[in-house]
């Protein structure tokens, strides 16, 4: 597991070859396997193929251009009435699932943040986008997109975060 974990980095270069149905299968099966508060499962996944939906997909802003590169994208959703609260934290965890599942199958994703949110970050904007884009319904929010498809080149392997951020028994 630690292998698989270690071997994920983000991807932004895809060759042509097509994603299977069988991977494509498990990594949507990892995702809909993740822990959920209270067990409600407010999880929603569009999987997109189409290379012109994919092309709008990658102008949702400046840093998602490689969306019309990737074979796939997945866009993950949560019902936000359904879980109001932890409807965040379900779908990281459920994300965060399908990146080390694609990991151990070879694959590689990137993460690309779409969520808006209150503060200085993005605003409301870029949801509308993805729900006008592929009719995804008013209530449901859009967490991320996460492109996917056979690496382009060797991602590098990833050296482990500094060990000091962990504290024993107290900080
Ligand atoms: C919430 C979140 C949003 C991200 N959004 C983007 C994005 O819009 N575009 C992008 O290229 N990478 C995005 N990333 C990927 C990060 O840039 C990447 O994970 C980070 O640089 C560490 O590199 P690694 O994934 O290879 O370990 C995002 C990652 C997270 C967790």
């Amino acid at each position: 597991m630690l292998e698989a974990i270690r071997r994920r980095a983000s991807v932004r270069a895809y060759t042509d070859r097509p994603v299977s149905e069988e991977h494509l299968d498990a990594i949507l099966q990892a995702a809909l396997s993740a822990p959920t508060a209270n067990n409600v499962r407010p999880w929603e996944i569009v999987v997109v193929t189409d290379s012109q939906k994919r092309a709008k997909l990658a102008q949702v802003h400046q840093w998602a251009s490689f969306c019309a590169q990737s074979p796939v994208v997945l866009v993950f959703c949560a019902d936000g009435r359904r879980q109001p609260h932890w409807w965040i934290e379900d779908s990281c965890a459920s994300l965060e699932n399908a990146l080390i599942q694609a990991a151990d199958l070879g694959l590689g994703t990137c993460w690309v943040g779409i969520r808006g949110g209150e503060g200085s970050g993005p605003g409301p904007e870029r949801e509308q986008y993805v729900r006008d884009l592929l009719g995804i319904p008013e209530e449901i929010r859009v967490l991320a997109l996460v492109t996917l498809g056979h690496p382009r080149g060797e991602p590098s392997p990833k050296p482990v975060g500094p060990m000091d951020a962990v504290h024993r028994e107290s900080w």
